[in-house]
């Protein structure tokens, strides 16, 4: 294929120098006209292991040209890649100048009645609901609303600098956004030789998943040196620490404890977190990342809370499935459940709650003194499966991913379990 790739830093060049490894044509467009010149002469622009290699072998072969504009060139290409800089504004933003520009320049050389299909591909990092809400919107006020042979894409990218050939051709897996989430044929054919999981979403998901994947790169980097500053100052080794930690491979470094859904509790949790914290505090160490982790668990209720009880005035019939802080247990203490049924009863909703692990009767020690010092009615609020099943309610909630196994008769149904 003729590729145009718009931008040529760390993203942009390592592109076009695999493109052409692969046997493509690549036209690179640079608004820098010494990185144009330096790259025409043979020079890598930047400091990438195997670059330079890559981009004299397909200055050989006639394969790359690159321009500072894109003047009329773009009427032959398949494709465009836009890999142009996001930097950030004085607010935090992304600044979308690059992307917006390149936009007006792809959409303003395509002849309005183009019959081969092009694509657009987007791979700088962009604000979820950028494609939607600023690229096409360009595009369709260039080309007409319909543009039925111009296809918008977005690609993240996801290589690291200093190994990005390696990445380019081998990456953690590839995600294509597409207007209706189904696969692009041009996409198929420069990703023919990547063997990674590819996943076909639309839009706004690929856009989030680099947001995604860098936060938890910084959430790992930042979580390890607060561990670490910790361990010194306990006088522990951070490496044993961090050995033991991540050969867990069962329930540390994995996909456990890592879903979208119901907020944290049980017996150990919230009580360990707060422990942690007030040892931290007494070697007056800074932990930011730690000491937000109760905050954030007590958002994460209130958010639920509020999602439930949207649209519901005070007084309508309501059903919770699961009180107890997992399946299959009766632990109650700091169960986010019971919060959730307190904030309930507190809002002047007539609640039910079936858990069939529950039996009040039996319930002892610290379990019964936390249950009932939260929920002092809970005896008459929890409700056998019978009645359950025969009452009519506004509201059911899944807080245990159990209520699809009920014969329930609800006028909406809310899971919390997995914010589904
Ligand atoms: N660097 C990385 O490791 C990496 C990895 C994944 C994603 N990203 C994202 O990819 C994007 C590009 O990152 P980068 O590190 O390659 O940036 P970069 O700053 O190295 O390169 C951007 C290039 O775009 C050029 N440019 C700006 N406006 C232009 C225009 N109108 N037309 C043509 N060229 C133009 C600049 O001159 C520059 O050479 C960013 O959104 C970044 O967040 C970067």
């Amino acid at each position: 294929m003729k590729i145009a790739i718009f931008g040529l830093g760390y993203v942009g060049l390592t592109a076009a120098a695999c493109l052409t490894k692969e046997g493509h044509s690549v036209l690179g467009i640079d608004t820098s006209e010494s990185k144009v010149r330096q790259i025409m002469a043979g020079i890598c622009p930047i400091v990438e292991p195997g670059l330079e290699d890559l981009l004299l072998d397909a200055l050989a072969q006639g394969r790359l040209a690159c321009f500072t504009d894109v003047a009329d060139r773009l009427d032959d290409c398949d494709m465009a890649i836009v890999c142009v800089g996001t930097p950030s504004g004085p607010d935090g933003s992304h600044n979308m100048g690059f992307i917006a520009e390149v936009s007006r320049h792809i959409a303003s050389a395509l002849a309005p009645a183009r019959e081969r299909p092009f694509t657009a591909v987007y791979r700088s990092t962009i604000r979820p609901g950028t494609t939607d809400e600023l690229i096409r919107p360009i595009f369709a006020s260039l080309l007409g609303e319909d543009m039925p042979n111009v296809h918008i894409v977005y690609n993240p990218e996801f290589l690291r600098e200093s190994v990005s050939i390696k990445d380019y051709f081998s990456p953690p897996k590839v995600v294509i956004g597409t207007a209706d989430g189904q696969p692009n044929a041009h996409m198929q054919e420069i990703n023919r030789n990547i063997d990674s999981k590819v996943f076909f979403t639309r839009y706004r998901e690929a856009e989030i998943t680099k947001f995604v994947d860098n936060t938890f790169h910084a959430l790992k980097v930042s979580f390890a040196n607060e561990i670490g500053r910790l361990s010194m100052e306990l006088g522990i080794s951070p490496q044993i620490v961090h050995e033991i930690f991540v050969s867990d491979t069962k329930l540390n470094i994995s996909p456990y404890y890592f879903r979208p859904g119901g907020a944290f509790g049980g017996s150990c949790l919230p009580k360990d977190v707060r422990a942690f914290q007030h040892i931290s505090s007494t070697l007056g160490a800074n932990t930011p990342l730690i000491d937000s982790l109760i905050r954030s668990n007590e958002a994460h209720k209130r958010y639920l809370f509020d999602r439930c009880v949207k649209g519901l005035a005070p007084g309508a019939r309501v059903l919770m499935v699961g009180l107890a802080f997992k399946t299959a247990s009766d632990d109650l203490r700091e169960s986010p459940n019971v919060d959730l049924a307190r904030y309930l009863i507190q809002g002047g909703y007539e609640l039910h709650v079936y858990d069939p692990s529950l039996d009040p009767a039996k319930l002892m020690g610290q379990n019964l003194g936390y249950a009932y010092s939260r929920l002092p009615t809970l005896g008459q609020i929890l409700r056998p499966l019978e009645v359950v099943q025969a009452s009519h309610y506004d509201l059911a909630i899944d807080a245990n991913g159990t209520a699809d196994l009920l014969d329930l008769q609800a006028g909406r149904t809310v899971d919390i379990h997995t914010l589904r």
